[in-house]
């Protein structure tokens, strides 16, 4: 049985196949602009019965087992294809690294089947990664192929088009050389629409199981904890981290010579905030050292929800990260990422759910999400965002 994500935009129909196809951002994308997809592939089991469950198509595992002569002829080539080897979380060794080679596969694929156009998107990292050669190296590649590829690729984010999640991602439109110029791509990201971090929220009564999405009581002990350093400091927010094991005047036996740099202003900033709330701040260490939770990433703290009178974590978006207790103004959301914790949502006090993942994807809410929210969470933060994927696949086709 087939979703109803056909919307026929006055495109002429045209077949497509999704490499590295996770939980299908390219697909619901590209259908609904009158594509048919003939063929998908992912190495992960969960995402592959996922991709059946919604699309009625079984994808072949590992692509580079796949011989590209099995694959179907095909107008369209996506890949989302994996990033570890570009991205600031992995050791970044790029197309040297055995996952990054995986970009050589769509070349094979290409190569043979040489499709009119190629969309292919990546975390926005792969655009100055390795000083711009690893780019260079694709550019390169998929112009000897026959493609007319842009000088440097697009870095756009859902947010950019009201969707409330920011996230950056590189893009790359190929188009193939005997169909013409590739079409320019401008956007004034200065007037594009505002966004609202609540507009994708499901009512409570709407989710199953609520409970496991709330707060504990020990995270709001923590986050109270932390909106009572907000208010010692409101008019005086800080641009910069808080590590609160440095909120102290410092002294020769602080060894600050040993730190980079960077850390070392850091370091001078938290003592200089304190110097200036010296009183309220001991006061407010001493509470927080009796809270056994606040230690590690927890008692550290970064607010970026830039200026506001009266700062209050409960109106904000929240994400405990290795770095600390990270705040945003609820206009949109941190990315999705595969690994870490969803953002928490303040004024409900709870996380968000894989649905309201899924809507921050700006995939549709008659999708079937993977019944684990662990596995859900881990492949919406795979996914691509499928109004980005749209907005460029008219771009180029139409
Ligand atoms: C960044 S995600 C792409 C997500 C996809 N665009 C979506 O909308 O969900 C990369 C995917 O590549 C898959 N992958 C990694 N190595 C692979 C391989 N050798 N063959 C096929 N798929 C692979 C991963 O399992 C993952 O789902």
């Amino acid at each position: 049985m087939r979703l109803p994500f056909y919307i026929f935009g006055g495109m002429e129909q045209f077949t497509f196949i999704d490499l590295f196809c996770g939980v299908g951002g390219f697909h619901i994308a590209l259908e609904s602009l009158g594509g048919t997809c003939v063929f998908a592939s992912d190495i992960d089991e969960e995402c592959r019965k996922v991709y059946f469950d919604n699309f009625d198509l079984e994808p072949a595992g590992d692509i580079t087992k796949v011989n590209e002569k099995d694959i179907p002829a095909h107008d369209v080539l996506c890949a989302g294809f994996p990033c570890q080897a570009f991205s600031k979380a992995g050791y970044r060794r790029g197309v040297n690294d055995p996952r990054g080679t995986l970009f050589f596969d769509i070349v094979r694929i290409a190569k043979y089947h040489k499709p009119k156009y190629l969309i292919l998107e990546n975390v926005r990292n792969l655009a100055s990664h390795d000083n711009g050669n690893t780019w260079r190296v694709i550019r390169y590649n998929l112009r000897e192929l026959g493609y007319n590829v842009s000088d440097e690729p697009i870095i756009f984010s859902p947010h950019y088009l009201g969707i409330p999640q920011h996230r950056e991602r590189v893009f790359i439109l190929c188009k193939r050389k005997d169909l013409g110029e590739l079409p320019s791509f401008t956007f004034d990201k200065k007037n594009r629409p505002a966004s609202d971090a609540f507009s994708i929220l499901q009512p409570d009564d709407e989710i199953e199981n609520l409970k496991k999405y709330r707060l504990s009581k020990r995270e709001i002990t923590l986050i109270n904890l932390w909106n009572e350093f907000l208010i010692i400091v409101k008019n005086d927010l800080p641009g910069f981290p808080i590590w609160s094991e440095w909120l102290k005047e410092l002294d020769d036996i602080d060894y600050l010579h040993f730190y980079p740099k960077w850390k070392q202003d850091f370091i001078y900033k938290n003592s200089r905030l304190y110097s200036e709330h010296k009183t309220k701040i001991d006061s407010w260490l001493v509470e927080a050292l009796k809270n056994k939770d606040f230690t590690g990433a927890k008692a550290k703290f970064e607010w970026q929800a830039g200026k506001v009178s009266s700062p209050n974590l409960w109106d904000t978006i929240m994400h405990f990260r290795p770095s600390g207790l990270r705040v945003k103004a609820p206009t949109h959301y941190p990315a999705l990422v595969a690994i870490t914790q969803t953002s928490i949502v303040g004024p409900l006090k709870r996380r968000l759910t894989p649905r309201e993942c899924a809507r921050l994807q700006s995939i549709p809410d008659c999708y079937k999400l993977h019944s684990t929210d662990r596995i859900a969470y881990k492949q919406l933060g795979n996914s691509v965002n499928v109004e980005v994927v749209k907005m460029f696949a008219k771009l180029l086709l139409e």
